[in-house]
């Protein structure tokens, strides 16, 4: 059965979706006075393509669901019915890879509230169905009173890495204990969900995790990831009062995979060679896969072997400091490095993560590596010819000249001359 489907929906590598799905990042954190852009993907079955008009809304939650959305922000025209955003709020639509956002400016207090994508199929018996991702968008003020933890990592197996968690600057009590936790699409916090407490109580092996700092920094260092560390991480903090702090989402770990592994193939270019202060560009590509079906699309890329530094990340503060500003990602895939050192001179691994829609309102996403590309790093021709004529070269032989030649021919055209006198 599944078989057949599956071949029913795969033509010529490219297959066709069936299911529904809306997508968009649990949590921002702002600070007030900014803008921020809230952005939407969707996915609808494909025989709706031709036959319906789909039309992507935007609405505000009461409490923290999309399923209770009390007011419409914007209707299906795209106009903005709310007042209290007429003259903050522009709406993007791109109806043709399936994406929209809203970006709200001049960001105020009252505006920390969940928002909700919504996407509505109107079909020609004029029957309406809307869907919106359960969790929306909640808008969280950086303001050093919360948590705060980043919504996703990678990692490969065996690897060494820390799961940030920040929490306020200035607690209301001191810090007595920290307890990490896994959950499901929202943390739990019970006995059950308990990956590591500090101090340390469980697990009673306790070598596999650490604190990389308490009570200042209770970020969470694993030693050496696992094949099935695929899960949320979350991060609650108690205080000496008894009062405790708690994520709501956590950190997603997403464990990537050997290339060829999974359902893509990740393919870099083999060699590669650049020149010293000149910009270089390293290709990437993935092959197609279920294009109607994604949802999105994450970009990293690693220097080294498959843990070494991040050169290009999603969240800048994850690029390694002698990368960062340098890189960027052009056409899907591909790393463009600038102004290139002798030092840049190794290995790059392209890491693809694809998110889709894997039955109606659910999604999945999975990671996958390329093969390595070598990068090569040789002085620029510039600085050839440079070498020949080197500035220091020049001054210090000018130098000598004037310190040496001059007082000398002094020195014999004064003789002369006495010579020439005494005569
Ligand atoms: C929002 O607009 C839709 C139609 O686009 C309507 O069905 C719904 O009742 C509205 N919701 C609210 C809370 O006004
Ligand atoms: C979708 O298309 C718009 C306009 O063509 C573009 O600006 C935007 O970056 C695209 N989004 C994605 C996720 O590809
Ligand atoms: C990935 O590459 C391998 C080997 O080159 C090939 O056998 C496989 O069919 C490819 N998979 C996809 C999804 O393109
Ligand atoms: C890439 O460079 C390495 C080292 O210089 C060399 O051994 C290898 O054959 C090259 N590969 C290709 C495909 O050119
Ligand atoms: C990968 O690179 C990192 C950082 O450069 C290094 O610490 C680590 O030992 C390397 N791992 C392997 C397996 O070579």
């Amino acid at each position: 059965m599944r078989l057949s489907l599956l071949l029913f929906f795969c033509l010529h590598g490219i297959c066709w979706t069936k299911y529904t799905c809306v997508y968009q990042p649990k949590v921002l954190y702002v600070k007030e006075g900014e803008s921020v852009t809230i952005p939407c993907s969707y996915t609808y079955p494909d025989y709706y393509r031709r036959k319906s008009q789909i039309i992507v809304t935007w609405g505000k939650a009461e409490g923290r669901y999309c399923s209770k959305i009390t007011k419409n922000i914007t209707d299906p025209s795209g106009n903005i019915v709310d007042d209290e955003y007429k003259d903050r709020i522009s709406v993007v639509n791109n109806p043709e890879n399936r994406t929209g956002s809203i970006t709200i400016r001049g960001l105020k207090a009252t505006d920390g509230v969940t928002f909700c994508c919504i996407e509505t199929i109107y079909t020609t018996t004029s029957k309406a169905f809307s869907w919106f991702d359960i969790y929306g968008t909640t808008l969280t003020f950086a303001d050093g009173k919360s948590l705060s933890q980043v919504e996703e990592l990678i990692a490969v197996p065996g690897e060494e890495m820390v799961v940030p968690c920040h929490h306020p600057l200035k607690p209301p009590e001191k810090v007595i204990e920290v307890s990490w936790n896994s959950g499901d699409d929202v943390c739990r916090y019970t006995e059950d969900y308990r990956i590591y407490t500090w101090p340390q109580t469980f697990p009673e092996d306790g070598s596999l995790y650490s604190m990389v700092n308490f009570p200042e920094d209770v970020s969470l260092r694993i030693h050496g990831v696992r094949r099935n560390e695929h899960r949320s991480f979350c991060c609650r903090v108690t205080y000496s009062n008894g009062q405790y702090t708690e994520s709501r989402f956590g950190t997603e770990l997403t464990i990537a995979g050997p290339p060829s592994s999974g359902p893509f193939n990740v393919t870099q270019s083999y060699n590669i060679t650049g020149h010293r202060g000149e910009s270089v560009t390293l290709s990437c590509s993935y092959s197609p896969y279920m294009e109607s079906d994604v949802l999105g699309v994450d970009i990293y890329w690693r220097a080294g072997n498959i843990s070494g530094p991040y050169v290009y990340h999603p969240y800048k503060e994850m690029v390694h400091p002698n990368y960062r500003g340098r890189t960027g990602i052009i056409r899907v895939a591909d790393l463009h490095i600038q102004g290139l050192e002798m030092s840049d001179a190794s290995m790059y691994y392209c890491f693809v993560m694809i998110r889709w829609c894997r039955e109606t309102g659910k999604h999945q996403k999975r990671i996958q590596y390329g093969g390595g590309t070598r990068l090569m790093v040789t002085a620029s021709t510039d600085d050839k010819t440079e070498s020949h004529l080197d500035p220091s070269v020049v001054i210090i032989a000018s130098y000598l000249s004037f310190k040496f030649f001059f007082p000398l021919a002094l020195f014999i055209l004064v003789k002369i001359w006495y010579r020439n006198v005494t005569e």
